[in-house]
C-alpha cells in the first residue's frame, strides 16, 4: 500500500526500521519471557528523538507531525509491541496534555525532559472501581494553602516505577461528577506517592504496568496541569491522540503477524508442497493483508486530520478500533498459519497474539470507540 509520505516522513520511517530491526528485534522475545523492561533501548529511543516526536523542538521534542509519529510506531511494534507502547505513553500521554495545558514554567520544568527522553511520563486515570468510567474517579484533592493534598489509587499505569512525571487525575469538588475532576503533576520522590510492583501480564511483558498509590501527598498548586476543574476535558482529549498512537502499535503486532505468515507458508511443506500453496492459507493472509491496509489507511487519516488542526477524536476511535480488532484477527490466524509451533515460544506468533489482545482494552476498549462512534452518530439518542 502506498500513502503519499513527504520526505521527512519517509526519513522518519527507515530510521525506526533501522533502529527496530537492528536494537529492538533482538531482544524482544527475551525482554517478554524476562518481562524485563528494556531500559538500554528507552535510551536509544530518546537519542532517536523518538520519545519527544511530537513535541516542538523549543521544549526539547522532534517537533515532528501525527503521521511521522505513526509510522515510527508500526515499525517498531512490528518487532515489540511492549518498546511501542513504552514510546506511545510517553509522546501522547505525558508530553502532549502537557505541551497542550501547561504553563511555560510546567513545559520547561516537566516537559522538556521528558521529550529528550530524560525523565519518562506517565498517565494516572483508571483506577480500581473507575475504568471505563473515568468520571466516577475517587482519587481526591483537597486544597491546602498554597498546595493540594491527594489520596488515592491508580491502576495499570504504563511506565509506573520508571517514569519520573505522573499526570495524575483527582477529584477537586466531590459534588461534581466530570467537572469535579482537575489533573496534577505528581513526581517521584514526593513524599506520600508510592507505586507496586508491576503487574503480572499476559501480554506486553516487558511494558511494565503498576498500580499507583497516593497517601497525603501535598502537591504544589504550582503543579496543577489546567485549571481546577479542567481535568476530565484534558483526560478526555489527550485520550483521542492516544488512541492513534495505540492505533500504530496495533498496525505493527498486524503487520508482522502477516509478514511471518507469508514467511513461514512459503518455507513449511505438509502433503509434499510448500503449506502456502493451499488455498485456505492463502485466503487466510490475503485477509490479512486487506485488513492490514484498511488499518493503515484508517491510522493514518486520523493522523492526518489531528495535523491538519480539525477535530479527531472520532476518526481516533474508529482507527485504534479497527487497526486493534485487526491485530487481534491477524495475530489468531498466524498462530492458525504456523499450527503446533505457533502455539510454542519457538516462534513469535504467539507473543503477537498475547500482545494483541491489550490493543482492544487500554486507552479504551473497543465497546467505549463504538459507543464515542455511535455517540457522533445519534447525538442526544445514544447519551452523547
Ligand atoms: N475531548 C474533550 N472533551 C471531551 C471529550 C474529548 N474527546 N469527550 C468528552 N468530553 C467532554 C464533553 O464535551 C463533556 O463536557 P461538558 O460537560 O462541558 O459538555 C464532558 O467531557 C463529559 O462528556 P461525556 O458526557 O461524553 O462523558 P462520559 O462520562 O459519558 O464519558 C466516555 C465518555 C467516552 C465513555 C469516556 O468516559 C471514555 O473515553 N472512557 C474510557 C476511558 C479510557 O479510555 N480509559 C483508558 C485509560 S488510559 C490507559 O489505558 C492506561 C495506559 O497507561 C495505557
Amino acid at each position: 500500500m502506498r500513502f503519499d509520505l513527504t520526505q521527512e516522513q519517509l526519513l522518519v520511517q527507515k530510521m525506526a526500521r533501522e533502529f527496530a530491526e537492528q536494537e529492538v528485534a533482538p531482544i524482544a522475545a527475551s525482554i517478554d519471557q524476562e518481562e524485563r523492561f528494556p531500559e538500554e533501548n528507552v535510551k536509544r529511543m530518546a537519542d532517536l528523538g523518538l520519545l519527544g516526536m511530537m513535541t516542538p523542538e523549543a521544549h526539547g521534542g522532534a517537533g515532528l507531525d501525527t503521521v511521522s509519529y505513526v509510522l515510527a510506531l508500526e515499525e517498531i511494534a512490528r518487532h515489540c509491541a511492549a518498546h511501542a507502547v513504552i514510546m506511545s505513553v510517553n509522546n501522547s500521554l505525558a508530553a502532549w496534555p502537557i505541551e497542550k495545558y501547561g504553563t511555560e514554567a510546567q513545559k520547561q520544568k516537566f516537559l522538556t525532559p521528558m521529550a529528550k527522553g530524560e525523565q519518562l511520563g506517565a498517565y494516572a486515570l483508571s483506577e480500581p472501581g473507575a475504568g471505563s468510567d473515568p468520571a466516577g474517579l475517587t482519587t481526591n484533592a483537597v486544597g491546602e494553602g498554597d498546595a493540594y493534598v491527594l489520596n488515592g489509587q491508580k491502576n495499570f499505569i504504563t511506565n509506573g516505577g520508571h517514569a519520573h512525571t505522573y499526570i495524575v487525575f483527582a477529584r477537586t469538588q466531590p459534588e461534581l461528577k466530570h467537572k469535579g475532576i482537575s489533573a496534577f503533576l505528581v513526581t517521584k520522590g514526593m513524599k506520600g506517592f508510592t507505586w507496586s510492583k508491576p503487574e503480572e501480564k499476559l501480554g506486553i511483558r516487558a511494558a511494565h504496568s503498576t498500580q499507583l498509590f497516593l497517601s497525603d501527598c501535598k502537591v504544589p498548586a504550582s503543579q496543577m496541569l489546567g485549571k481546577e476543574g479542567e481535568g476530565f476535558k484534558i483526560a478526555m482529549s489527550t485520550l483521542d491522540g492516544g488512541r492513534i498512537g495505540i492505533a500504530g502499535q496495533a498496525l505493527g503486532i498486524a503487520r508482522a503477524s502477516l509478514e511471518e505468515s507469508v514467511k513461514y507458508s512459503q518455507e513449511r511443506k505438509a502433503f509434499g508442497k510448500a503449506i502456502g500453496s493451499f488455498q485456505a492459507l492463502q485466503f487466510m493472509m490475503s485477509d490479512m493483508a486487506t485488513e492490514l491496509d484498511a488499518a493503515r489507511l484508517l491510522t493514518l487519516h486520523a493522523a492526518q486530520v489531528k495535523d491538519r488542526g480539525e477535530k479527531y477524536g472520532v476518526q481516533a476511535s474508529m482507527a485504534k478500533l479497527y487497526a486493534s480488532e485487526v491485530a487481534m484477527r491477524n495475530a489468531t490466524k498466524a498462530v492458525q498459519v504456523f499450527g503446533g509451533v505457533g502455539y510454542t515460544r519457538d516462534f513469535p506468533v504467539e507473543r503477537y497474539m498475547r500482545d494483541a489482545k491489550i490493543t482492544e482494552i487500554y486507552e479504551g476498549t473497543s465497546e467505549i470507540q463504538r459507543l464515542v462512534i455511535a455517540r457522533s452518530l445519534l447525538g442526544d439518542v445514544a447519551g452523547a
